[in-house]
């Protein structure tokens, strides 16, 4: 019940169901030999006609799903989208931006800030909650305060940045500052002066700011033009800037006048434990899932998962998410652990899909190589083993093999992408040696999607291959 699950400080993750349940859930070098179901074919409103015969559809292919009773409330309140008003276990980050931000109330600007921490420890969240709360103020008590948010992964140059703000700070009757072809100059003029024209405080949010920052010299010229805003260039009026990031070390890669500027103040986002997670999920859960509609270990059991993928919170409401559709699917009245699990797969594979096709095709001969060796029968591959197997597969390829010492640094790549795991062992006089496995989910043929990605693998795929054998 939604209602007795509500209690933040409810601690079902030490209880006996969940602590087995995570037994079955080691980390990503040992994944759940399951399949993921699909909706019903009863569910999809397909009616079978029997064995080898064609389907007979109902009147529309959608009927079915659309006809299941829903467990959502508010599907919205467990999507990416939404922006919850109550952020619990990020007080203490909320209070240093408050602490500094409140200076745009006074009528003074604000340091520039960096927010750092990992995916989903709520950086973005807290931020857009904090400048909501300013606008809303300043408007209360008639300071002119604005924030611009512009995410660098889309919005990614100098110019494109700059023109960004410039039209967000458009009046009526302004000029809009096209998608390209201005010089740059004049571009941060427009900038200013629109600035300077509205007076009060420019509260600029540059999230995910290392994608700017790895462009060099170009993000160095965008931070120091913004930063050097405050320095006499604009009159009655102030901009700050924040900057969010997941890489602790973005500001290494700036210009140390740059980073001087950029970095007065510094917050660092923990990741989330489950218990954390557990607050987090609960509330949401409450307003978007109906009363009833969660078995008491569903919430438990996707914090413990989220907490070892790094205390995501993001992956926390995903996986809750998919639970409510995957017993929606199977028309359950309820969502139990096994929707949880279905969940968790369905994720595991939509990650793991796009990094395999993605590979680099010499990287796709490792892998192939790991894999046929495994189909073997063999288990703990040392690099020579894998080398073996790969450089037929680079003959069947019709590639030159690459030396056996960048062999092991793609199998290091791979290992450190979560698809084998590489494990040193010492073999004593022998020197060191590695103990390679892969560590993709039983069900996923990796085999299947490097073929539709790269036609070439389907040669080397259909080949015959001399393995060795260990007695
Ligand atoms: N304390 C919290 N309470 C409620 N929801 C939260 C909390 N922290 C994060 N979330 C939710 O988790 C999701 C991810 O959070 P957010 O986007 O802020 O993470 P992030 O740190 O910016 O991640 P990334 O580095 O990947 O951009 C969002 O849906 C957000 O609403
Ligand atoms: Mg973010």
């Amino acid at each position: 019940m939604i209602a007795e699950l509500d209690s933040p400080h409810s601690k079902n993750l030490h209880s006996p169901v969940v602590q087995s349940i995570m037994l079955n859930y080691p980390s990503r070098s040992r994944r759940l030999p399951c399949q993921i179901p699909m909706p019903s074919v009863s569910a999809l409103g397909i009616q079978s006609q029997g064995r080898g015969e064609c389907y007979k559809m109902s009147s529309n292919l959608f009927d079915g799903l659309l006809n299941l009773r829903s467990l959502f409330r508010d599907r919205r309140a467990l999507g990416h989208a939404f922006n919850p008003t109550n952020l619990p276990h990020r007080n203490e980050e909320i209070t240093s931006l408050v602490n500094n931000l409140v200076e745009a109330l006074r009528g003074h600007a604000p340091s520039n800030m960096n927010l750092y921490g990992r995916p989903g420890s709520g950086k973005t969240a807290v931020t857009r909650f904090v400048c909501r709360d300013l606008e809303s103020k300043g408007a209360a008590e008639g300071c002119n305060i604005r924030a611009v948010e512009i995410n660098c992964r889309n919005v990614d140059t100098k110019y494109r940045v700059l023109a960004e703000i410039g039209n967000r700070l458009a009046d009526e009757g302004d000029e809009m500052i096209p998608f390209t072809g201005w010089p740059a100059d004049k571009v941060f003029e427009h900038v200013r002066a629109r600035m300077q024209a509205r007076g009060g405080v420019h509260v600029v949010v540059l999230d995910e700011i290392d994608h700017l920052v790895r462009k060099g010299k170009e993000g160095d010229d965008l931070l120091y033009s913004l930063t050097s805003l405050n320095i006499g260039l604009l009159d009655g009026a102030f901009c700050c800037v924040i900057g969010i990031s997941n890489d602790l070390a973005f500001t290494d890669m700036l210009d140390p006048r740059v980073q001087s500027r950029l970095s007065p103040i510094d917050v660092v986002f923990p990741p989330y434990n489950a218990s954390q997670l557990e607050d987090v999920l609960r509330p949401r859960a409450a307003r978007g899932i109906k009363e009833d509609a969660l078995d008491n270990a569903v919430i438990p059991l996707c914090a413990a998962l989220a907490a070892k993928e790094d205390g995501d919170a993001r992956r926390a409401l995903d996986l809750l998410r998919i639970s409510v559709q995957r017993a929606e699917q199977s028309e359950s009245q309820q969502v139990g652990i096994n929707h949880v699990r279905q969940a968790q797969n369905q994720l595991e594979f939509d990650q793991i899909t796009p990094t395999i096709q993605n590979l680099p095709l010499q990287q796709k001969l490792v892998l192939f190589s790991v894999i046929v060796n495994e189909k073997n029968g063999l288990s703990n591959i040392s690099t020579g083993e894998v080398y073996g197997t790969y450089e037929m597969a680079c003959e069947n390829a019709g590639e030159k093999p690459l030396t056996s010492r960048r062999v092991s640094s793609l199998i290091q790549g791979l290992d450190m992408a979560g698809i084998i795991t590489a494990k040193k062992t010492s073999r004593g006089r022998h020197g060191m040696s590695k103990r390679i496995n892969s560590c993709l989910p039983p069900a996923f043929d990796a085999l299947q999607v490097m073929s539709s990605a790269e036609p070439v693998m389907n040669e080397v795929i259909g080949a015959r291959y001399r393995l060795q054998n260990r007695l």
